[in-house]
């Protein structure tokens, strides 16, 4: 279904706004509890998209999840079942593929689709099944079903070519159980590793040194329940700190760890952005004659590919011209072709933009084809003359919770 964000762009934002948890925690955390042999109860769990698929998969294997008001999770996986995962649902995600490392970790087999998620161009998993095989998994494909079985597993050393956020965590998970200790070198360092890594804690894993290069993880036997709650979503508050940017009188971003997002604050200050801070919220005041910047997206803790595309949104404001080179996701960059449709001045190829402001923007028909790209056109939205019409608004909708209420709230005409 083709559901339409429909803004009148051109209105100042004004008021508080809440982050709400993070989707890259969230949707680590919850495969994570299949290996919990009690019930783990999560707070303030975002109410997105792929939360509610991940939940459905949880319930396939037999996993009761129950929802209160406040949108707490009570998940109780003692009666779980290992079924294959051949469910549509998988492909629907990126973040399915956790359940590869988890049941890979509590069954020593898993079978499954392999996982979809925003069309960011190729997006490998060779560095995850390396690490499954040197703990000891053996590896067969066929078609789009992924096998996975090991008759035991033994930590090992596994060095990371590239500091892939979603092969540290998958090993992390795999390797609870192995026996002895797995040392993962060159391991991502983003906020969401130490978070996962202290709700297993909490369960009795033993995972040192997340949040640094080198983790290492002593298996264990067996993971209890725990209580957890899920960290601030960094990019979610960084998309509110954007938007106040572009079109804001004063508004404060609460909820946040700015310490999460300095590479952005960072270059916001550079472009002439008023800025506050405080130990939990982020205030952006109205701030005119913006000045071009230069960004290179870069693992945490760099500027953040996920960030880099709302960012270009703002940056048709900046007084001259300033250039993004993409190094995470090369092919990042299908919201370049939507805002010029509004009037923007966007070069792109591979790896680079080039956004030529100032230009002022139009509304017109626009299309998200992923999440952030979608989070972009928001933004572009709400600075537009006229009225905007994003299409494909499922997208937004997988990562960003009650986004239209939020921004209503603070004075836009949203719907
Ligand atoms: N890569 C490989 N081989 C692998 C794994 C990754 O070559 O086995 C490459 C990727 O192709 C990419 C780079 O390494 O070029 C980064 O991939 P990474 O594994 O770090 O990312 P991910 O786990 O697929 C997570 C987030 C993304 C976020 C990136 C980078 C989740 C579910 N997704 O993806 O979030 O952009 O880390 O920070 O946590 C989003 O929220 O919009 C989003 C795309």
């Amino acid at each position: 279904m083709n559901e339409i964000i429909k803004i009148r762009g051109n209105r100042k934002l004004n008021g508080e706004v809440t982050v709400s948890s993070c989707k890259n925690s969230a949707v680590a955390i919850l495969p994570s509890v299949v290996l919990a042999s009690e019930i783990v109860r999560l707070y303030d769990v975002p109410e997105i998209e792929d939360v509610k698929v991940l939940v459905k998969l949880l319930e396939l294997l037999n996993v009761k999840v129950e929802e209160s008001d406040d949108d707490e999770l009570t998940i109780d996986p003692t009666r779980i079942a290992n079924v294959d995962l051949l469910d549509e649902d998988v492909m629907k995600l990126r973040a399915s593929y956790y359940f590869m490392g988890a049941l890979l970790g509590r069954f020593r087999h898993v079978k499954m689709y392999s996982p979809g998620g925003c069309n960011l161009g190729p997006r490998p998993i060779d560095l995850h099944l390396k690490g499954f095989e040197a703990l000891g998994a053996t590896i067969s494909q066929e078609g789009n079903i992924i096998e996975l079985n090991a008759e035991e597993l033994v930590g090992d050393d596994i060095y990371l070519d590239f500091a892939s956020v979603g092969a540290t965590i998958n090993i992390m998970l795999a390797a609870c159980f192995a026996t002895g200790r797995t040392t993962i070198e060159n391991a991502a360092k983003e906020p969401e590793i130490i978070d996962l890594s202290s709700m297993l804690n909490k369960m009795g894993a033993q995972i040192r040194g997340a949040g640094t290069s080198r983790i290492t993880i002593d298996g264990v036997s067996r993971l209890k329940g725990c209580i957890h709650d899920i960290i601030p979503d960094r990019i979610e508050a960084g998309t509110y700190i954007i938007a106040a940017a572009a079109c804001g009188q004063d508004v404060i971003i609460k909820n946040v760890i700015p310490q999460h997002i300095e590479a952005l604050l960072s270059k916001l200050e550079d472009m002439g952005v008023k800025l506050m801070q405080g130990p939990d919220f982020v205030r952006v005041l109205e701030s005119d004659d913006l000045k071009p910047v230069d960004i290179i997206t870069q693992p945490f803790p760099g500027f953040a590919t996920d960030l880099q595309q709302p960012l270009t949104a703002l940056l048709t404001k900046a007084n001259g011209d300033s250039h993004i080179e993409e190094t995470i996701y090369l092919e990042r960059f299908k919201h370049c072709a939507e805002l010029n449709k509004m009037g923007a001045n966007i070069e792109f190829e591979t790896g680079n933009s080039h956004i030529h402001g100032p230009t002022p923007l139009k509304g017109t028909d626009i299309f998200a084809t992923d999440l952030r790209c979608g989070a972009s056109l928001v933004i572009a939205g709400l600075m537009a003359e006229g009225e905007t019409n994003i299409h494909n608004a499922y997208h937004i909708y997988r990562g960003y919770d009650s986004i239209v209420d939020k921004l209503k709230a603070l004075g836009a005409d949203i719907q």
